[in-house]
């Protein structure tokens, strides 16, 4: 993730991925099995055990692959980096098909699939309605559409709001902009706020969860992986009302007959 560029479509910021070893530096160099584990978790509950046709959108190297492969009777990795494709190919070959492009201007024809997933990227849109109304687009008629949400009101930032450290209200619908990080800018939703934009889209929410609610570097040194993992596994479900975690799963239904 070493430039932004703006595509000349929607003038919109591309958190480029190309010639970044997402895979290395991100998942295998850092201690990141807690978070893995959560993602999975979430997936294997909200994915539908069998699936027609599938993309993984935004899915960069495939991490999460052989949760859907077993699921799905064709899948497609969706990418904008050509260095994560590569990468997918490699390991997976035929069994995972990959498409590369900008997910404003999704190359696939309208209701072509069955199923998507989108996992660990809204942090990086910042324009959500034109990518709801693509992946909209893309799915069919009771297709459903399983989504991560970056949350702007989680714990740690109501404690800082409440001990003066930041001045940013965790509760404003607006969307926070974290954008000096790594200049092309992250972005953070208001659960409120992305659920109105998910229903204003035309998809129905399903089910939802609350993801990586132990992600803290201290609650690692404590209790260990092993141990928020199984605490995790209790927690999705029973904290998802409260929508307090970094990662809000969504499970979403196109209206429509199959
Ligand atoms: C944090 S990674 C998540 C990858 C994968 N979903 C996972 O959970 O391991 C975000 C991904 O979004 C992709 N991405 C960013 N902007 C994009 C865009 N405009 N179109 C398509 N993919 C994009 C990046 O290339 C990267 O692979």
């Amino acid at each position: 993730m070493t430039t932004a560029k703006h595509s000349k479509q929607n003038r919109a910021v591309i958190s480029d991925y190309n010639g970044y070893d997402y895979k290395k530096i991100f998942w295998e160099d850092a201690d990141r099995k807690y978070e893995d584990a959560a993602d999975r978790m979430a997936i294997r509950k909200l994915l539908p055990r069998e699936m027609e046709n599938f993309v993984d959108v935004a899915g960069g190297y495939g991490r999460l692959a052989d949760e859907y492969l077993p699921r799905a009777k064709s899948a497609t990795l969706f990418d904008y980096s050509k260095t994560e494709l590569a990468q997918a190919r490699e390991k997976y070959g035929d069994k995972l098909k990959t498409k590369q492009g900008d997910i404003y201007n999704l190359p696939f024809k309208d209701g072509e699939f069955s199923t998507l997933m989108m996992i660990r990227a809204t942090h990086h849109f910042k324009d959500m309605e034109k990518v709801l109304a693509e992946l909209y687009r893309i799915l069919r008629p009771g297709g459903i559409a399983v989504i991560e949400v970056a949350n702007k009101r989680t714990l740690p930032r109501i404690a800082r709001y409440f001990t003066g450290k930041t001045k940013a209200s965790p509760f404003t619908h607006n969307v926070a902009n974290l954008s000096d990080v790594d200049k092309d800018g992250f972005f953070n939703y208001h659960p409120k706020y992305i659920e109105n934009l998910f229903r204003e889209a035309g998809f129905k929410i399903d089910k939802v969860l609350s993801v990586s609610n132990f992600r803290s570097k201290g609650l690692k040194k404590v209790f260990g992986t092993k141990n928020l993992i199984k605490m995790e596994k209790g927690a999705q479900a029973i904290l998802a009302p409260i929508r307090f975690a970094p990662s809000i799963y969504y499970r979403l239904e196109k209206p429509g007959d199959k």
